[in-house]
């Protein structure tokens, strides 16, 4: 018992660790890497824990089967005259790697300063599990739900739910609802509660430059054929200007312009300037398309990044080496109402163009997502704002996400709801990265969120 209490980090804590947090460091410490076929059995852990977590509140929970990670669905008593809520998370996590960077065990859960640290804290479980918690309080003090509640909870997020979709399509019927609420995203600071009404879509590919059939002398081949590596990188230069636009032919055909009221209420929002941007990513200077501020190209104007480059020679000192090949992978940020498979079709059309002389290409297309888009006034996006107003004591900010859920349009289309983003991610949770953390007070004033949206949303 001590041994587990120690692990959990209560010891730093003494005896006051809330049985909240309990159920929290629980959840965590399952490593429910999604991506990694090692942790399969983790992932599927993590998912029984969690059918036993909701099982024990009186919810009726299954753990359906996919070709994969499993999907957990939990629900109450069902009653005709009450709206039906979808609370949709994920409890699957990233990869820990580079694990020499982390300050304590990527999944020993610790609190110092006031957070939580632990993969997966913040994206999703500790916002996951506050949905949960907050139906649980909502339960404990009002004896029953003002909702009809429907938890749908995936495995695979951080892999592109591959099975969501299909399991959408299924299920369509019991997953019948009025509005779905979601806690994946961010806020813009710490106490400034944030509902997002947009999300990026993005769009995935990986291309290989293949020169000479294998790695050269570059003294005795150099200058006489060409080299991938640099043929990569005027590949890769070729994607933007000197002004970071992008030079796909097509690629903003698509692009819905930002609103002029939007621009002036994003101008009245703190903590996201340019310093601010400065700050929290450590970079030299801010740099992107013209025209527009840090937030706006964040939130809302469409992007192409490298996420990885490489060939040749990446070890200690130097080798004289002419590469036999070269890869890099891209990833593009959508915004409406551009479509990811149209998109990839242009890129294709460009890297096939732009390929320099001397090298062959091969283009694989990855996984894609599409943007969303809603309006936050509507009745729900309203109700939203009240709980978020209730729980944080202070009006909310109103944003679009330069991240993605690819699943959220697809909710649309399938389930045909809108989504509220109520995201409790701070800029600096490192999220994805090495130190991932959450702080124990956005864990509480999810809980205080999740009950107050209940209530809220009964009412429209
Ligand atoms: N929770 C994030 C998305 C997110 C984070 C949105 C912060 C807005 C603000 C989610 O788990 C995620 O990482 N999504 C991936 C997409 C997926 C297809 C790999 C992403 O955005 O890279
Ligand atoms: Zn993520």
């Amino acid at each position: 018992m001590i041994f587990v209490l120690a692990r959990g980090g209560i010891l730093r804590h003494g005896w006051g660790m809330t049985s909240e947090l309990s159920d929290l460091f629980h959840f965590l410490r399952f490593p429910s890497i999604s991506t990694d076929s090692r942790h399969t059995g983790d992932v599927r852990r993590c998912a029984e824990w969690l059918v036993e977590k909701l099982s024990s509140l009186g919810l009726q929970t299954q753990l359906h089967e996919t070709a994969r990670h499993p999907i957990v669905v939990a629900r109450n008593e069902h009653k005709p005259e009450r709206k039906t809520v979808l609370i949709y998370g994920h409890y699957d996590v990233q990869p820990v790697d580079p694990l020499e960077l982390w300050h304590s065990a990527p999944f020993e859960p610790e609190i110092r300063d006031g957070k939580i640290w632990c993969r997966g804290a913040t994206d999703n479980k500790g916002q996951m599990l506050a949905h949960v918690l907050g139906v649980a309080k909502t339960l404990r003090e009002q004896g029953d739900l003002p909702v009809n509640l429907i938890f749908l909870f995936e495995g695979e997020e951080e892999i592109g739910s591959p099975h969501l979709a299909p399991f959408l399509q299924a299920h369509r019927e019991e997953l019948r609802c009025d509005v779905i609420a979601v806690s994946d995203t961010g806020m813009v600071a710490a106490g400034v509660p944030t509902m997002g009404y947009g999300l990026r879509g993005i769009a995935c590919a990986e291309v290989t430059l293949r020169g000479p059939k294998g790695d050269l002398h570059s003294g005795i081949y150099g200058g006489a054929v060409a080299n991938p590596a640099t043929a990569m990188a005027r590949l890769v230069a070729s994607l933007h200007d000197d002004k970071g636009t992008i030079q796909v032919t097509g690629f903003y055909d698509d692009v819905r312009p930002l609103q002029e009221w939007e621009r002036e209420m994003w101008r009245n929002i703190s903590g996201v300037s340019d310093a601010d941007f400065l700050a929290v990513t450590g970079s030299p200077a801010v740099f992107g398309e013209e025209g527009y501020s840090s937030a706006e190209r964040v939130w809302a104007r469409p992007t192409a990044e490298v996420n990885g480059i490489g060939g040749g020679y990446q070890g200690e000192g130097s080798k004289t080496v002419l590469p036999a090949e070269s890869f890099a992978k891209f990833s593009f940020r959508l915004v409406p109402d551009q479509d990811p498979k149209d998109i990839l079709e242009k890129v294709r059309v460009h890297f096939e163009t732009h390929c320099p002389a001397g090298v062959s290409i091969e283009i694989e297309i990855g996984h894609d997502g599409k943007p969303y888009h809603a309006d936050p006034h509507s009745a729900f996006g309203k109700a939203a704002q009240r709980a978020l107003s209730r729980a944080f004591g202070r009006e909310p900010v109103l944003i679009r996400e330069g991240g993605s859920i690819p699943i959220i349009q697809t909710f649309r289309e399938i389930l045909g709801v809108d989504t509220l983003l109520l995201g409790l991610a701070l800029p600096d949770c490192q999220i994805h990265a090495p130190n991932e953390n959450f702080p124990v007070a956005n864990f509480e004033a999810g809980i205080l969120l999740n009950q107050h949206l209940l209530n809220e949303l009964a009412l429209g």
